[in-house]
């Protein structure tokens, strides 16, 4: 049964955010993560992989907001601090330097870290009934399985 945001229990509330914020910090980081590679991407696929690096933190800068504004409708606190979501993220920085396959697997592993964490948290929002969690976690992570294919193709 769907339960609105507003019939959801404190406690309920408070792990789905936690669960949110997650995402929020893993998106956030991969974001970063895609522009740093859209930037330093060097070799002969550089027109196709830089266009790609873009199209994926330009979807991720949008999501990051979509997530975070689901945490504000649930009442919860939204963390914005880039450094609070470094030590969250299970996906991690780099620093830019390395060859394109590198970076191709680095951004295929974050998808699939992304994936992971959304669909943990739209699992954790269904217990609960809150369906509308739930579908943004399961479009979310659509987007993520595609992307993570989109890279993976590349390197196989
Ligand atoms: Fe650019």
């Amino acid at each position: 049964m769907t339960e609105p945001a507003s019939d959801l229990s404190t406690s309920a509330r408070k792990a789905i955010c936690d669960a949110l914020n997650q995402c929020v910090a893993e998106t956030a980081v991969t974001t970063m993560l895609a522009q740093n590679f859209h930037w330093n991407v060097t070799g002969m696929a550089f027109g196709p992989l830089h266009a790609q690096f873009q199209e994926i933190y330009e979807d991720h800068f949008t999501a990051q907001d979509d997530l975070a504004e689901r945490i504000k409708a649930l009442q919860g606190h939204a963390e914005g601090m880039l450094e609070s979501m470094l030590k969250r993220s299970k996906v991690e920085e780099h620093d830019g330097h390395a060859d394109d396959k590198t970076m191709i697997a680095a951004l295929v592993k974050a998808q699939e870290t992304l994936s992971a964490s959304l669909a943990g948290a739209g699992e954790l929002a269904a217990k609960s009934g809150d369906t509308v969690t739930e579908d943004l976690c399961i479009d979310r992570g659509r987007t993520h399985d595609k992307f993570a294919w989109l890279l993976r193709a590349h390197i196989q």
